[in-house]
């Protein structure tokens, strides 16, 4: 038996890079999953993949008209939602005296206003199942700050508030909300060159840390399932670092002289 077994999971950015092995993981645990996205081509294939345990939803995180028919499309083909990962995201690289503002708004937008629409999206059917868990994924970056991701980094920062605010508002609900802070992970996010002409991956070393490496997602995939599962039982307000050792600074040994 799965840990997700006959549970409902919307996993939003589920078409591709981490959401997609979410995604997978669930699904190969029970669970009937929904991914989310507003790529339809790779959404669709996914969910073709994983058969009768999934069903792709177009939606775009920042429109509450597009959550309210989720959910409702959710409940009516797999039961009330148990699980949300709040995973999708956009990242722009940037200086803060030349993003634009509309370019700011729109990574506000998705980022952090899309998770709260989430939340409030769910609520009531996590409520009607007698409870659920939320993961809202931020980032080593809404720990500690990185020129030229302004917007992201003010976005990652929110997501950490929103999430402990939800876990002090639901919990008397039986939902639980925690927050996940990947490092550097491959995915299209950091490997696909950017407007900035170099892709993210390239703009980190991480020859110097503690596991130097980028991680494969599906090794935040393993922390997502723990903390959506009823093994994280008491767990819930509370940041879940994969990163590393990215945010312990370089592991480097001095040189004796
Ligand atoms: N890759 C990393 O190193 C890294 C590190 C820390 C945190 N994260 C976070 O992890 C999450 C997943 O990122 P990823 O690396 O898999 O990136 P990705 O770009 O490969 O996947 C993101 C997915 O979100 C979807 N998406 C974007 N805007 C959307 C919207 N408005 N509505 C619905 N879906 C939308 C995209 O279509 C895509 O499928 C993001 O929140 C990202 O910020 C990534």
């Amino acid at each position: 038996m799965g840990r997700f077994e006959g549970q409902t999971v919307v996993v939003t950015g589920g078409a591709r890079g981490m959401g997609a092995a979410h995604a997978r993981g669930f699904a190969a645990e029970g669970a009937r999953v929904v991914v989310a996205d507003v790529l339809d081509g790779e959404g669709r294939d996914l969910a073709a993949e994983l058969g009768d345990r999934a069903r792709f939803v177009h939606l775009d995180v920042a429109d509450e008209v597009g959550w309210a028919a989720l959910v409702r499309e959710a409940e009516d083909a797999f039961g009330p939602v148990r699980v949300l990962v709040n995973n999708a995201g956009v990242l722009t690289l940037e200086p803060l005296d030349t993003i634009a503002p509309d370019t700011w708004r729109r990574v506000l937008d998705v980022n952090l206003t899309g998770m709260f629409l989430g939340i409030q999206a769910v609520t009531p059917s996590m409520r009607a199942a007698g409870g659920g868990a939320i993961v809202n994924v931020s980032s080593t970056a809404g720990i500690a700050p990185a020129p030229l991701l302004g917007a992201y980094v003010a976005s990652k920062f929110g997501v950490r508030g929103l999430t402990k605010v939800a876990a002090l508002e639901l919990g008397r609900d039986n939902i639980r909300v925690n927050s996940v802070h990947p490092g550097v992970v491959r995915t299209p996010m950091t490997t696909e060159t950017g407007d900035v002409g170099f892709a993210a991956i390239d703009a980190f070393p991480l020859d110097g840390h503690a596991i130097p490496r980028a991680a494969e997602p599906e090794e935040i995939t393993r922390l997502v399932l723990f903390l959506a599962s009823g093994e994280a039982s008491f767990a819930t307000g509370a940041e879940f670092v994969a990163d590393g050792g990215l945010l312990l600074g370089p592991a480097l040994q001095p040189e004796p002289r």
